[in-house]
C-alpha cells in the first residue's frame, strides 16, 4: 500500500498559520514575519536606534523583556549573550515567540512566560536589564506597573511609551499651593491624556503621558534618565540617591495596592 506523505510546511506557510505579527522578526535565512507592517520594518529601526546604547558584551546579564510580544529585543538581547526572560499576557504572540526561537536556536537562553506585568509584584528576581517597551500606556493601572517594574531593576532599564506630542519640560512643580493649579496647565507640566473610548483601534491604549510626565514619573520610581537613544525611548538606571517613594514613605500604599503585607 502506496501511503501519502504530506509535504512540510514551508517557513512561509508556517508564518502564515501565525499571523497576525506585530514584529517583523528577520529569521536566520532572511525570512520576514510581516514585511509589510505598518510602521515599516518595526521593531528593527528601533531596535537600531537603542543598540548602540547597550553593552555589546551581555554575558552573564540577567534580561527581562515584558510585553515581549513575538520576542524581537528577547532575541537580539540573546544574541548578545544574555539569558532572556520574556513574558507577555498574549497566548499568541508567545506562540509566535517559541516558534521563533527555535528557528534562531536561543532556546538555552531564552524562555517564555504568559503572565501580566502586575504578577512582577509576586516575584523577587532582580534583571540586570529590564525593557519595558511599549506596554506602559496599554496599562489601565500604569504608575502601579512602573512601580512594580522599577523594583525589579538591578543596573539597566529601557523605557518606552506613546507620548504626548512635546518636549517642554516646567520644573518648579515642588509643592505648590492651591491657588496655582493655573500652572498644571502650562505644556510642561507632567501630565497625562486619558483616553477613554480606544486610541488608534486599540481599546487597551489608555494613556499618553507628555515627555515631562515621563521624566517625572521615572524619577518617582527611583530612576534616573541617563540617555534618550530615540523617539519615545528613554534609558534609565536606579537611583541610590533618589530611591522610589514604593520603598521609603509610602511604602504601606504600594504593598496594598499590590496584596503585599507589611511585615510587622
Ligand atoms: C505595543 S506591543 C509592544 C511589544 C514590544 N515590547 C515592542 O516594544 O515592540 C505591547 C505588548 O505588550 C503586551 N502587554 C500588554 N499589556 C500587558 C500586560 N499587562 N502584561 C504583559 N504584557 C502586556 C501585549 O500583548 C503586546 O505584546
Amino acid at each position: 500500500m502506496i501511503q501519502a506523505t504530506l509535504p512540510a510546511p514551508s517557513l512561509h506557510d508556517e508564518i502564515r498559520q501565525r499571523q497576525p505579527w506585530f514584529h517583523n522578526l528577520h529569521l536566520p535565512d532572511g525570512t520576514q514575519t510581516c514585511p509589510d507592517h505598518w510602521l515599516g520594518d518595526f521593531p528593527a529601526f528601533k531596535w537600531r536606534q537603542l543598540e548602540p546604547h547597550l553593552p555589546a558584551d551581555l554575558r552573564g546579564w540577567n534580561c527581562l523583556d515584558i510585553g515581549c510580544n513575538a520576542g524581537f529585543y528577547t532575541f537580539e538581547l540573546a544574541k548578545r549573550g544574555a539569558s532572556v526572560l520574556g513574558i507577555d499576557l498574549d497566548r499568541h504572540y508567545l506562540d509566535q515567540a517559541r516558534w521563533a526561537c527555535s528557528q534562531f536556536r536561543l532556546d538555552h537562553s531564552v524562555r517564555f512566560e504568559q503572565t501580566q506585568v502586575y504578577d512582577l509584584a509576586r516575584r523577587s528576581e532582580q534583571f540586570d536589564l529590564v525593557l519595558f517597551m511599549g506596554v506602559f500606556y496599554h496599562l489601565r493601572y500604569p504608575l502601579l506597573g512602573l512601580d512594580i517594574v522599577s523594583q525589579h531593576v538591578k543596573r539597566l532599564m529601557v523605557f518606552q511609551s506613546l507620548t504626548m506630542p512635546g518636549e517642554e519640560v516646567f520644573a518648579a512643580t515642588r509643592d505648590r499651593t492651591m491657588n496655582e493649579r493655573d500652572l498644571m496647565t502650562q505644556p510642561g507640566w507632567p501630565k497625562m491624556a486619558f483616553i477613554e473610548h480606544s486610541f488608534a483601534g486599540d481599546r487597551t491604549n489608555w494613556w499618553a503621558p507628555n515627555h515631562a510626565a515621563i521624566e517625572a514619573m521615572l524619577r518617582s520610581a527611583g530612576l534616573r534618565v541617563t540617555a534618550r537613544p530615540g523617539h519615545e525611548i528613554y534609558l534609565c538606571e536606579p537611583d541610590p540617591q533618589s530611591p522610589s517613594c514604593t520603598v521609603t514613605w509610602d511604602r504601606a500604599e504600594f504593598l496594598s495596592a499590590t496584596g503585599q503585607e507589611a511585615s510587622p
